[in-house]
């Protein structure tokens, strides 16, 4: 449990380096055939992401006294999928970006073609990892549908896929604040949302507590993209590890773009306070998420 001497960073570095090691061991090697596909799979996984997905399904877990243990396979299944959503995210027919992580997106190395199939072969790879025998051991029977039910309906066209197209079809047509509100709750927030809802299933959340944590699941999945939003506008390219200024280049809708970026950042402020509230009733086990939403807003990358 924390205490008075906790700090996010080193607890933010120690669990990337708990679920980056859980990864490598699920993800088919990079020798396996066919082994261009699985290396393109493996470049994008291993190019340095935050792991906050993860990071929080196991904070959530933690919040309710959960066990990480079997927490872990979930885990590394909603990296998975998010790591998809962003090489089909970067693609020349979507918001065609030519850095992510660090690096050169998916398609700049490996080609359309390949870059597509690897997100299809990882959001494949997440459900494979979720359904396997030996991890179906580490999550109670009952709570095993439940699971995989969150994660596809939370991936699909009711959660990102749905808040990726309608993102696009903005970059045609002004939105409104619902419509834009639509599209940020889904394309980002619906991912973060499961990994909350998960970890708080996972862990043994009592009715109440799981109610609690979808409240602080939805604030902070919003002010996760309107933080990215801002961040396209005013941060450093080479700390964000991807190309910045290419929201306004491509006419999307954003909350900068809607409300300034004083209003932007007003909204992310509520959403962050809206998510401490939400955390009202818990100990200092929920401290991570309390300081991880302060992250989320305050972030530099
Ligand atoms: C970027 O997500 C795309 C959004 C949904 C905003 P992250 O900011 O979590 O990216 P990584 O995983 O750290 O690279
Ligand atoms: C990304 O939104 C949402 C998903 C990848 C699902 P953005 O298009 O704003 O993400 P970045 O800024 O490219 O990471
Ligand atoms: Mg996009
Ligand atoms: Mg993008
Ligand atoms: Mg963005």
């Amino acid at each position: 449990m924390a205490d008075n001497n906790w700090q996010l960073q080193p607890y933010l570095k120690e669990r990337v380096r708990f679920v980056d090691s859980a990864l490598d061991r699920y993800l088919p090697g990079a020798d396996t055939l066919p082994t261009r596909l699985h290396e393109a799979m493996r470049y994008s996984v291993f190019a340095g992401g935050k792991r906050i997905r993860p990071i929080l399904m196991l904070a959530a877990c933690e919040a309710v006294g959960g066990e990480m243990k079997s927490v872990l396979p979930a885990a590394c299944a909603i990296e998975m999928v998010h790591t998809y959503s962003l090489i089909h995210d970067d693609l020349p027919a979507m918001d065609d970006d030519d850095f992510r992580r660090g690096n050169p997106t998916n398609h700049k190395v490996y080609g359309e073609a390949t870059a597509i199939l690897a997100g299809d072969g990882l959001l494949t790879e997440a459900f494979i990892l979720l359904s396997d025998k030996s991890i179906q051991a580490a999550i109670p029977p009952e709570q095993f549908c439940e699971v995989i039910n969150i994660m596809a309906k939370s991936s699909g066209s009711r959660g990102m896929v749905g808040g990726q197209v309608v993102d696009m079809e903005a970059e045609r047509s002004p939105v409104d604040l619902p419509t834009l509100e639509y599209i940020h709750t889904h394309k980002t927030g619906a991912l973060i949302l499961a990994a909350i809802e998960i970890g708080a299933l996972l862990g043994g959340a009592t009715s109440q507590q799981r109610r609690a944590l979808c409240r602080y699941g939805e604030a902070a999945g919003l002010a996760f993209q309107v933080a990215d939003d801002i961040l396209d506008i005013v941060a450093d390219q080479s700390q964000l590890g991807k190309d910045v200024g290419s929201d306004q280049q491509r006419g999307k809708a954003t909350y900068p773009a809607l409300l300034g970026l004083t209003g932007a950042r007003q909204h992310a402020a509520e959403l962050r306070e809206r998510a401490l509230t939400a955390l009202e009733g818990f100990d200092l086990s929920a401290q991570p998420l309390r300081e991880i939403a302060t992250y989320i807003i305050d972030r530099s990358s």
